[in-house]
């Protein structure tokens, strides 16, 4: 029977496609690869969830190694990794907390370099600034713009919950801004910025305002770079929400729950933070000062709006904001600092992507920044999807043009 093996072909490649195959928004370019990653990404959490059915590891701890094999291999602590020979990497810790520090080889005599702390992205539960991705683009960064670049290992789920990650980043943020440290890595003063992406770019943006506002602090950063960050958490059907919401790699569903574990608040109320009961109209807690922060209706463009009504629930889930008070708070959800903080932040650089489910979040930071007078750029891509500036298995041309341009921001801003 020579039929078999056409027949096995045939059904063995329909049955590939079946499982591979997502719908995906027309702008997205190189869908294929998304749609292999995603399907690789999927086959590791559902080996995982067997894994943790059966009952071996708990489900984070376990899920670790596996997506930083997926994200490329570790960098090596001793052999510098080797992509670009000039930079020095060095493992030390900054008040405590461990870091990478990058030094460009360009020398440090008479002339002094420009400044960088990075905040890796993750959910703030996963991640590693030593991941493949991280590394290779710090090194960059290092070499590149002739900067000093410290990648901060802050403390993720399931071991902390917020505020940790963010004070560990505030705390090796300070340490950075230091005289001592900057003069003893030969750092302008005038040259240091704070960058993250993701659940990163959250953490830069909130240690950005910490900074700003801190009188104590004679040293602040001269630009802040953000990289599709997550901002707040009491809308979760704005328009990017809602037309992205199963968009890989970072589904609506995932976001809500990378949100409830980092808050520390019981997955059980899922559907209701979908619905938005959690931000009913009946939590006083919630003024409309503090609506007026995250109203997409007045922030975004109507191009971004487009027919989307906003989600505004009457009653639901009394008391809540009471007994989860860090939904209110600042250092978690930086979109909902006044504008009289927002207008003490240094020049901005804010990458959004349309087809993220966090896109409209960044949207609107980057118009109530520049509301507030603060110089905004804002480099949107219609491309572009989160996740995409990663460096995985698969490679993504929008990562790479959006890489370039943000370098590009801060060799002319930095
Ligand atoms: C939201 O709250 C309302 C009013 O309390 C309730 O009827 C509804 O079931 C809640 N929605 C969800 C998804 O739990």
């Amino acid at each position: 029977m020579r039929l078999l093996p056409v027949v096995v072909t045939v059904l063995l490649t329909v049955g590939f496609a079946y499982y591979v195959y997502i719908p995906l928004p027309d702008e997205i370019q190189e869908p294929w690869k998304l749609m292999m990653l995603d399907a690789g990404i999927r086959t590791v959490v559902r080996l995982i969830s067997l894994k943790d059915y059966l009952g071996l590891d708990p489900y984070i701890k376990s899920i670790q190694p596996y997506t930083e094999a997926m994200m490329g291999r570790l960098l090596s602590s001793d052999s510098g990794g080797g992509v670009i020979p000039g930079v020095k990497v060095s493992e030390i810790t900054f008040a405590g907390i461990p870091v990478l520090v990058y030094e460009p080889p360009a020398g440090g005599e008479g002339h002094l370099r420009r400044g960088l702390i990075y905040f890796h992205g993750g959910g703030w539960a996963f991640g590693s600034a030593k991941m493949w991705s991280y590394d290779t683009m710090t090194r960059k960064l290092s070499d590149e713009l002739n900067a000093v670049v410290v990648s901060v290992e802050y403390r993720l789920y399931p071991e902390v919950h917020f505020p940790v990650p963010y004070l560990d980043c505030l705390a090796a943020a300070k340490h950075f801004l230091s005289k001592e440290v900057l003069a003893k890595y030969a750092i302008d003063p005038e040259r240091v910025a704070v960058s993250g992406d993701s659940a990163g770019g959250n953490l830069a943006a909130a240690v950005a305002q910490a900074i700003s506002t801190d009188d104590t602090m004679s040293v602040k950063f001269s630009v802040q770079a953000l990289i599709y960050p997550v901002l707040q958490a009491l809308d979760f059907n704005t328009p990017s929400y809602l037309q992205n919401q199963e968009v890989p790699l970072l589904h609506r569903t995932q976001m809500v729950c990378l949100w409830l574990q980092y808050l520390g608040v019981d997955l059980s109320l899922m559907p209701q933070f979908l619905a938005n009961n959690h931000s009913s109209l009946q939590q006083s807690a919630i003024t409309s000062a503090l609506r007026a922060r995250l109203d997409w209706t007045s922030l975004l463009p109507p191009k971004r709006k487009k027919s989307y009504k906003p989600v505004i629930v009457e009653k639901g889930l009394q008391g809540l904001v009471k007994e989860v008070p860090s939904l209110l708070d600042v250092r978690a959800a930086p979109l909902l600092a006044g504008a009289e903080v927002l207008a003490k932040c240094p020049r901005t650089y804010i990458i959004t992507c349309e087809n993220d489910v966090l896109r409209d979040d960044g949207l609107m930071y980057a118009q109530r920044l520049q509301d507030a007078g603060v110089t905004v750029t804002n480099d949107h891509y219609e491309d572009g999807f989160h996740g995409c500036f990663m460096k995985w298995p698969i490679e993504f041309d929008v990562g790479e043009r959006g890489i370039r341009a943000y370098l590009n921001w801060l060799q002319n801003n930095l």
